[in-house]
């Protein structure tokens, strides 16, 4: 056995506001029908004007401690490291992870953002893993939240059928291999030869050393959407299965898969490509919508929480995202039990 990180702790969180497939055929050309079928998502939540990422960082963070300290006892919260997975900081400038560390009175802890888009959860809990194993750290929340709703382009049906906000976070400890939660392996990755299929073309120094201000359109968030379908399915089906092979697993051995939560339809073709049945993989899109770096935490969450995912359960995570990006992590699922609610 070898010093590992342990999953110890989870936690969710989701803006108040609902946003229906109704509610958005009425402001926009699309119907609940064409959502649904063309994605599987029927709900979305959205954050009220003023409401920021770190705002739902703080809240699924604050849970995850919460979560850990029901098992642990008082010591699994006292955290020494914070990772935060978002795409959309609450400014370019400074990370977003320090004052979410600062707001959970977390002092003085080590706390830096990852951008890797939708793969951002998996980068980060790599990050975090890592800094355990190498003794940098013994215990670090990890937290992916993202707010969607403000980078969305009003008028564009597509992105706005299928983004929504939320945040959810694990707590790690420092552990041993062997026990449940330890994290087995990563395979991660990234092209970027497909950075232009999702992106926000203003707002960087691209744009911005250019003197010129940005083009109509450009500081929305732009997805091409069926290369992306076709590269999702691609991506997280090859690094699931490379990661399998490193951990000696079989996808037949997999209670669970876990894979960010994009469009149904994605969920089913890696289901397909890694010849799974249906019961082995997590589905919650229906109710939150693709809410990127949160994606994976959130379905853990509601996976625990509905008893879908119990302890001892062989489980792989994975995504994708922009970057192009990609990443895939193996655990037996641990006792532990999800705080969504305050
Ligand atoms: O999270 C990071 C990774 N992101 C993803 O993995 C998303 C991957 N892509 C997708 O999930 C799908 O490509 C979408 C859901 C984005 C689009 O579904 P699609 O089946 O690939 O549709 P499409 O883009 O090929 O468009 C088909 C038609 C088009 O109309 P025409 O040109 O055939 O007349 C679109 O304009 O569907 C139209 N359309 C819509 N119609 C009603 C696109 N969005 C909508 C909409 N309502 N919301």
């Amino acid at each position: 056995m070898s010093r590992a990180a342990v999953v110890c702790g989870l936690g969710g969180a989701l803006p108040a506001t609902a946003v229906t497939n109704e509610e958005l055929a009425a402001q926009l050309d699309t119907s609940d029908q064409w959502i649904r079928t063309r994605t599987g998502i029927g709900l979305r939540y959205v954050v009220a004007p003023g409401e920021s990422t770190s705002d739902l960082a703080v809240a699924a963070g604050e849970r995850a401690l919460e979560s850990a300290r029901r098992k642990g006892g008082a010591e699994a919260a006292d955290v020494d490291l914070v990772v935060l997975a978002t795409s959309t900081p609450d400014r370019p400038c400074p990370g977003t992870a320090p004052g979410v560390a600062h707001r959970l009175g977390l002092g003085t802890v080590p706390a830096f953002d990852v951008a890797a888009v939708c793969t951002g959860f998996v980068y980060a809990l790599a990050t975090a893993a890592s800094m355990i194993t190498a003794g940098v750290a013994e215990r670090a929340l990890v937290i992916g939240a993202d707010t969607f709703s403000t980078i969305l382009d009003p008028v564009d049906r597509t992105t706005r059928a299928i983004f929504g906000d939320g945040a959810g976070a694990v707590v790690l400890r420092a552990g041993e291999s062997g026990e449940p939660g330890a994290l087995l392996g990563f395979d991660l990755g990234s092209d970027g030869g497909g950075a232009d299929l999702i992106t926000v073309r203003a707002g960087g120094s691209r744009q911005r050393s250019t003197g010129e201000p940005p083009a109509p359109g450009d500081e929305f968030f732009a997805m091409e959407g069926r290369p992306v379908f076709t590269q999702a399915v691609i991506n997280m089906s090859e690094s699931s299965q490379r990661l399998l092979d490193r951990v000696g697993w079989t996808p037949g051995d997999l209670d669970k898969v876990v894979a960010h939560q994009a469009n149904v339809r994605i969920l089913h073709a890696v289901g397909e490509q890694l010849g799974l049945e249906d019961k082995q993989l997590v589905v919650n899109l229906d109710r939150v919508g693709n809410t990127v770096a949160a994606s994976i935490p959130l379905a853990l969450s509601d996976a625990a929480a509905g008893g879908d995912l119990v302890p001892g359960h062989r489980v792989v995570l994975t995504g994708f995202g922009g970057g192009l990006t990609w990443g895939s992590a193996a655990l037996v699922w641990p006792d532990v039990e999800p705080v969504t609610q305050s």
